[in-house]
């Protein structure tokens, strides 16, 4: 099937899109983007995306290169373009394209604006979350502004390549002070031996996950107690449950840390109810 993508107002075959050598997402990861969940064509919490792109970009300084609904338009029509039922539309917004230097280019160049999807097959994501995943703990390796979604990723895929190694879905990141922040793309929770979910307190540690914010409203909703703060890998290994939250995983169940099991070794009550209602919910 053919792939496109959106670059700088033109839609392109994949294999042709480019942007420039010196664009400062390409030299400094001087960039922000989102990702989109679509399920049956829907996009999935469009506004909480585009809200958060929105400060992101505030956060660093870089114009922002179109209005909400132009940008809507360029998002369902790369979903139409790659004929996306379920799958993941990915935005990646950079400072432009400037002469090497390290502090912001005056006059500020035309940010540069890039738009790919892909399909995946929801059903084998369903399979595979209802199996539950296994984690390993890495240290955090962040700097201290994990709360805007920067392209600087580099100690988030040496954590996820860890994982990979150890046959691990994902990495639960801890801090120097023994407290898990986040996973390498998703938000980390647990249910405490009382019922209670745990999840960190929205810092500068963490990704403002916006699937983690609308959980947190289901949960509440459903009458669990949701606590906002830190827990330790120990704290963990006790848990009664463990899940993450993403975009891409939605709710999905960790039934071992480092090779423990959490609970009984099975994807917890809680965790599966949550990945339902989230689901119907949309
Ligand atoms: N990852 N924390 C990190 C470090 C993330 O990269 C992500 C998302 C999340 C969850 O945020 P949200 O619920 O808004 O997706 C938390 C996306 C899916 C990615 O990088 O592919």
């Amino acid at each position: 099937m053919s792939r496109y993508a959106y670059v700088n107002g033109r839609y392109l075959p994949h294999s042709q899109a480019a942007v420039h050598v010196e664009d400062r997402g390409f030299q400094f990861g001087d960039a922000i983007y989102e990702v989109w969940s679509v399920r049956r064509g829907q996009l999935l919490d469009a506004e909480g995306h585009l809200n958060r792109l929105q400060r992101s970009l505030s956060e660093l300084s870089i114009p922002s290169p179109m209005g909400p609904t132009a940008l809507m338009m360029v998002v369902r029509e790369i979903m139409r373009r790659n004929r996306i039922k379920d799958g993941l539309v990915y935005l990646q917004v950079s400072r432009g394209v400037a002469k090497r230097d390290h502090a912001f280019p005056d006059p500020a160049p035309r940010p540069t604006v890039v738009l790919t999807a892909k399909r995946v097959d929801a059903a084998s994501v369903e399979a595979k979350a209802n199996a539950g995943a296994s984690i390993i703990s890495q240290p955090d390796l962040r700097w201290g502004r994990c709360d805007i979604k920067t392209v600087n990723l580099l100690p988030n895929v040496l954590a996820k390549q860890a994982a990979r190694d150890a046959g691990a879905a994902e990495a639960w990141m801890v801090d120097a002070d023994g407290f898990v922040t986040e996973g390498g793309s998703s938000n980390a929770w647990i249910v405490d031996q009382d019922g209670r979910l745990i999840t960190r307190q929205l810092d500068n540690a963490i990704l403002h996950g916006i699937t983690r914010g609308c959980v947190a409203d289901i949960a509440r909703g459903l009458g669990y107690e949701v606590v906002e703060r830190p827990f330790t890998l120990e704290e963990a290994h006790a848990a009664r449950e463990a899940f993450m939250t993403s975009a891409s995983t939605f709710v999905t169940a960790i039934t071992r840390i480092d090779d423990k099991p959490i609970g009984n070794g099975a994807p917890g009550s809680v965790a599966t109810e949550l990945r339902n209602a989230y689901q119907t919910q949309q």
